[in-house]
């Protein structure tokens, strides 16, 4: 496997112990815009997997690289210029109560330096995206559990990142919220070329763009096909 890869994991082993792996020695890789599932029942060790790709998780054995960075033993410098290619969107992701919606999807473009003009553009198109720019001056603790879902899926894509890692991100959501969320990511893969990785245990049936499926059992990564 070349660098044409976004993701490669190369006999990747992970544990929380030693002795007890959760991903047992798996390989595989990502090109850059592939769609990717990764299926499983629960416990299999989807989020495992996923942490490791933004390393969260460190790897035990193996390798894995990631937007061009060996994450094997990564420094924490690296890990956070890793991280500015990378949006993360979990199912409970919790947002600033405190802050205007507006506020909450422009904060990670102000830490990353932009003028405020632009984060302002950036977050109001991005709000427009899942259908709440009308609700930019309200407060998370006023809004739907599903849009503020959608809120947290705007603020992990406002840096429009090269590969985007998303846990389960519709599993507590009604049908209306979750279709945003996949409308979301097929246009940011469309207009910003990223990578979708996300795991999931039930693939939408109407989804319209080609995929690739993963399926995970017990650590144990095979391709659907
Ligand atoms: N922080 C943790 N510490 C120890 N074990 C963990 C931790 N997180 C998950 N596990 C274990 O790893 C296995 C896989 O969990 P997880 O990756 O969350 O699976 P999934 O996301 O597929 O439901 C489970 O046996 C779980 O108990
Ligand atoms: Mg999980």
């Amino acid at each position: 496997m070349g660098s044409s890869y976004i993701v490669e994991a190369r006999h990747l082993t992970l544990a929380y112990k030693k002795d007890e792996p959760v991903i047992k020695n798996i390989s595989f890789g990502v090109k850059p815009k592939e769609f990717v599932f990764i299926t499983g029942k629960s416990g299999s060790g989807k989020s495992t997997l996923l942490k490791s790709l933004y390393a969260e998780l460190p790897v035990f054995s193996g390798d894995l690289r990631v937007a061009g960075f060996s994450l094997n033993g990564i420094p924490r410098d690296k890990k956070n210029l890793l991280r500015k290619h990378i949006g993360v969107i979990f199912q409970d992701y919790k947002l600033i109560n405190e802050w205007s919606v507006e506020k909450n999807v422009m904060l990670p473009l102000m830490i990353a330096g932009y003028s405020k003009e632009i984060c302002k553009a950036q977050a109001h198109k991005l709000l427009k995206h899942v259908k709440l720019l009308h609700k930019a001056q309200k407060f998370p603790l006023e809004l739907s559990g599903g849009e503020q879902q959608r809120v947290a899926m705007a603020r992990a894509l406002a840096h429009n990142p090269l590969l985007i890692i998303a846990d389960e991100p519709t599993g507590n959501l009604d049908e209306y919220s979750s279709s945003v969320i996949w409308e979301l990511l097929k246009n940011v893969r469309l207009h910003v070329g990223s990578t979708i990785i996300v795991a999931t245990h039930k693939i939408p049936q109407t989804l319209g763009v080609d995929y690739k499926q993963y399926f995970l059992n017990d650590g144990v990564l095979n391709e659907v096909s």
